[in-house]
C-alpha cells in the first residue's frame, strides 16, 4: 500500500521561546504533521519537554500531532500525552519489557500507535506486533540530539522494514539527518513520513521553513519515482 509523502519538522530544533508561533509558522509552510521529541534524560542523554508543552501547543495548529516518547519507563505517561492532544504516539521497542502493553495502551487511548527502533535494534522485534501498529519509525541516528548525520546503514533498514510490512497500511517514518540530500534516498528506501529538525528550523523565515519543506517534498517524491 502507497501511503502520502508526509513531511514532519521536528521542533526540537525551533525556538523554544516562541515554540507556539514556530508551530504556527511551520504549519503555514506546509508541514503535514508536527513531530515531537520527548526526551528524559535517562532513556537518551537529553531533556527536551513534556505533556504540558505539547497540550500548550495544541491550539497553535491542525496538524497532526506525531509524539516520539525516548522516554522510560512510558507506560506510566501515555495517558497524559494522550490527553495532551497527541494524535499519534510512539514508543521505543527498547524502552521498557512489555512493548506490546504499550503499544495496547496507546489503542485503548484513542490515538494511533506507533513503535519505533534505535539504530542497532533488529527489525525482528517487530515480528510479533506488526498487526499492532500503525507506524514503524527507524531511527537513522542515536536518539537524544538533533543535528546528527544519517547512519548510512539504515537504508537498508528502512527497505528490509517496508518488506516487512508488505500490504498492511503501515506508516513507515525515518528520524535522524533527514536533509535536502538524504530524503530520496530514504523514500527510495520505501519510508513515506519524512521527521526534519534542523534541516528545517536553520531557516529564519516562514519563507525560509516553506522553501525547505517543498524541497524535502520534492526530493521524497523523485526518490518515490527512482524505485519504481
Ligand atoms: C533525535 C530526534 C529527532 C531529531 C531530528 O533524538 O528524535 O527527531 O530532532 O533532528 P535532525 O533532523 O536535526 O536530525
Ligand atoms: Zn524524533
Amino acid at each position: 500500500m502507497t501511503l502520502p509523502i508526509r513531511i514532519a519538522p521536528s521542533i526540537l530544533a525551533a525556538d523554544f521561546a516562541r515554540l507556539g508561533q514556530e508551530v504556527r509558522d511551520v504549519t503555514e509552510a506546509g508541514a503535514d504533521w508536527i513531530h515531537l521529541d520527548v526526551m528524559d534524560g535517562h532513556f537518551v542523554p537529553n531533556i527536551s519537554f513534556g505533556p504540558d508543552v505539547i497540550k500548550s501547543l495544541r491550539g497553535y495548529t491542525d496538524a497532526v500531532f506525531d509524539c516520539h516518547l525516548m522516554i522510560t519507563p512510558a507506560d506510566p505517561y501515555l495517558e497524559a500525552f494522550a490527553k495532551a492532544g497527541c494524535d499519534r504516539i510512539t514508543v521505543h521497542a527498547e524502552a521498557g519489557p512489555h512493548l506490546h502493553r504499550s503499544l495496547q495502551t496507546i489503542r485503548h487511548l484513542g490515538k494511533n500507535v506507533g513503535v519505533t527502533l534505535n539504530p542497532a535494534t533488529p527489525l525482528s522485534v517487530l515480528e510479533n506486533v506488526l498487526d499492532d501498529v500503525d507506524l514503524i519509525l527507524i531511527m537513522s541516528v542515536n536518539p537524544g540530539f538533533g543535528g546528527q548525520k544519517f547512519i548510512p546503514a539504515m537504508a537498508d533498514k528502512i527497505a528490509k522494514a517496508r518488506a516487512m510490512i508488505g500490504d498492511r497500511p503501515i506508516e513507515l517514518e525515518v528520524d535522524g539527518g533527514v536533509t535536502v540530500d538524504t530524503a530520496a534516498m530514504v523514500t527510495a528506501a520505501g519510508a513515506n513520513v519524512l521527521v526534519a529538525g534542523s534541516a528545517i528550523f536553520k531557516g529564519e523565515s516562514v519563507d525560509a521553513y516553506r522553501q525547505t519543506v517543498s524541497a524535502l517534498r520534492s526530493a521524497a517524491e523523485s526518490g518515490r519515482v527512482g524505485s519504481n
